[in-house]
């Protein structure tokens, strides 16, 4: 595996692996690697020649009072990692590599972000196309994997592909869970051990919504409301929201009759955590994402 800092070696390698006409399929991650990050790099290897995987943790996504400075870092062990799980290139660049000097365009995206976590977060998913309109640029990918379990960031990515051209095919990639339902997350770590025991909570919560979609509920407000009890049971901390709508249009429905997200978000004292399952109208759960 190659350590590259700077733009240019790297566009230089993907360009000459294009020349050569290998595939290549692209990670982007902010870093402190779980299993969440190496089952991308995992399917992107089945797929593709050539696997790059980007490590940014990216400023522009953060709001002011979020907490970029305080985001987990550990390159040592994340190279590690990635060297691990067949990464053929990793690109590690710093803050003034990715924006040198104030940038002459915004990006803003429109659809898609009124609801869920673009609804607390103003701004987040344009720091998150932006950061990604570079990369992709930058690594060239034939094919990018995104995990399911930040599903409006693959609506989101979903949106850019199409709207900008880019030829990258995206893959939604199943979440990965501990052995008790919680998805994996670098901002775990910051969760209290009364709070990891709280956290399960969300997953079981979820599980509840699924249950009435198989006994054949299609009232979206009905499960929203069973899903918010259930989490209510389970934790006193904040409950960002609840919701249920269409995926990946991310539109509101009065019935159940196409592809559904139902997502929830919880605010921990250090760590706000979020989930979703996407199904079919019948309960059956999306594997994946393209
Ligand atoms: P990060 O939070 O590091 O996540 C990188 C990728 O790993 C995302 O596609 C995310 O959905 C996926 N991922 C995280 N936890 C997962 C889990 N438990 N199961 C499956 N996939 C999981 O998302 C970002 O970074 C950034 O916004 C980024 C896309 C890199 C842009 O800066």
């Amino acid at each position: 595996m190659k350590i590259i800092r700077k733009i240019d070696e790297l566009q230089n390698k993907t360009t000459a692996f294009k020349h050569n006409k290998k595939t290549i399929g692209f990670v982007a991650t902010m870093g402190y690697l779980h299993e969440g990050h190496t089952a991308l790099m995992e399917a992107s290897r089945q797929e593709n020649e050539i696997l790059v995987v980007s490590i940014f943790v990216n400023p522009l996504q953060f709001g002011p009072a979020e907490d970029f400075d305080a985001y987990p870092r550990d390159e040592q062990r994340d190279i590690r990692i990635a060297e691990k799980a067949g990464a053929d290139l990793l690109f590690l660049p710093d803050v003034n590599e990715m924006y040198p000097s104030e940038s002459m365009i915004e990006m803003k995206i429109t659809d898609r972000v009124n609801v869920l976590c673009g609804r607390s977060r103003p701004g987040h998913f344009d720091g998150v196309i932006t950061v990604l309109t570079k990369l992709f640029h930058i690594v060239q990918p034939d094919r990018t994997y995104f995990g399911l379990k930040d599903a409006q960031q693959v609506a989101v990515v979903d949106a850019l592909l199409h709207n900008m051209n880019f030829q990258a095919k995206l893959i939604g990639v199943p979440t990965v869970r501990e052995s008790d339902g919680l998805a994996k997350s670098s901002r775990n770590v910051r969760l209290s051990p009364e709070e990891r025991e709280e956290a399960k909570g969300l997953y079981q919560a979820l599980i509840q919504g699924q249950k009435l979609l198989l006994e054949g509920e299609s009232n979206p407000s009905v499960i929203i409301k069973e899903v918010g009890a259930a989490l209510r049971k389970t934790t006193t901390h904040e409950i960002d929201y609840v919701d249920l709508l269409s995926f990946p249009d991310l539109k509101e429905i009065n019935y159940i009759d196409e592809q559904i997200i139902i997502a929830i978000a919880v605010k921990f004292q250090d760590a706000r955590l979020i989930d979703n399952l996407i199904m079919e109208p019948n309960g059956r759960i999306i594997m994946q994402f393209n």
